[in-house]
């Protein structure tokens, strides 16, 4: 090719991202950030030669089928890549990649703050700092559950996976996982494995999510898998909203069953279940596991870089489809 490839961009990307596509590609950028519709993605592809969507944008098979035939790759800004119809994809010939290594780090660490929030009660902490309703010291006041020597199941020991295992064990914390398969000792960073999700539950005192979303883990933590849970564990979860059942969780969060969450991710997001609103035990955050400057420059530039690669002929290093 010898003019430089069109690219339609559906969200706002950071500064020095947009300046590289600029530099290297025909950007069409999303000067106000605003959500487009599937109609709107199908119309700024027109003539165009690659897509970078975001986790917000549902490039269904209908998407797919509609894309301008120019269109050979889709360069997700995001390592999850639920959002977009592989099988489609591949059926189009479309080439799709994602964004891995880069926010591994910032979601581990957003895992532990949110371990952390939910064990030591810092949502109701805050709310009496600031709405003035703190009163004299008090040893009862406030107890929450600590993490130091209790026990932490990881469902999913992948990336972000290992690398919150490795943070738990700074917490002195006792680490067990379950994965589809057990991972070589290197990998392992002193966790334990069990070959079955049940007997994970058994044993996590905090239960830290971490698998994709796929049809198996769809509402893999319901009513039965949370009552396998000890009385009084924690749940957290960076992953996918969609690998708990909301309503089983504010069940159990309003019975006792569970002591706290912490989430960062949600089913039908940024439109959550209102029942978590309601509850003092739920510490929640609105999807920051990859928000910090630095992450998102390394997202928009992996992108690129496979947008790179497709255009110069070569394998992109992350495709997924
Ligand atoms: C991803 O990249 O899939 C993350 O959810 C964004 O934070």
């Amino acid at each position: 090719m010898t003019s430089k490839p069109t690219v339609f961009v559906t969200r706002t990307l950071p500064d020095a991202v947009e300046a590289r596509l600029k530099r290297d590609y025909t950007p069409r950028l999303n000067g106000d950030d605003r959500l487009p519709g599937a109609d709107e993605v199908i119309e700024g592809c027109r003539g165009a030669d690659a897509l970078i969507p975001c986790p917000t944008d549902k490039i269904t098979a209908d998407v797919i089928s509609r894309l301008d035939e120019n269109v050979k790759v889709i360069a997700s800004f995001s390592v999850g890549y639920e959002h977009i119809d592989t099988n489609a994809a591949r059926d189009r010939g479309i080439v799709v990649t994602n964004t891995p290594d880069v926010l591994t780090d910032a979601t581990a660490d957003i895992a532990m703050l949110l371990m952390l929030g939910a064990a030591r009660r810092a949502y109701e902490g805050e709310c009496m700092v600031r709405e003035a309703t703190w009163g004299a010291w008090a040893p009862t006041a406030m107890r929450g559950v600590h993490l130091t020597g209790n026990r932490l199941g990881i469902l999913g020991m992948g990336r972000i996976g290992q690398a919150v295992a490795r943070r738990a064990a700074g917490f002195e914390m006792e680490v067990h996982y379950h994965n589809r398969s057990k991972l070589p000792a290197d990998q392992e960073h002193g966790a334990t494995f069990h070959a079955g999700l049940d007997s994970l539950l058994a044993v996590s005192d905090v239960l830290s999510v971490h698998c994709p979303s796929t049809p198996d883990t769809l509402k893999i933590l319901n009513a039965e898998s949370i009552a396998k849970l000890p009385d009084g564990a924690i749940v957290v979860n960076t992953a996918r909203g969609n690998v708990i059942d909301d309503e089983a969780l504010i069940a159990a969060l309003s019975s006792g069953k569970l002591f706290a969450a912490g989430l960062d991710v949600y089913d039908g997001e940024p439109n959550i279940h209102p029942g978590y609103r309601d509850l003092t035990n739920a510490f929640l955050l609105p999807h920051l596991g990859s928000a910090t400057v630095a992450t998102r420059d390394a997202m928009g530039f992996r992108a690129v870089d496979n947008l790179d690669a497709f255009f110069a002929g070569r394998e992109p290093g992350d495709r997924v489809a």
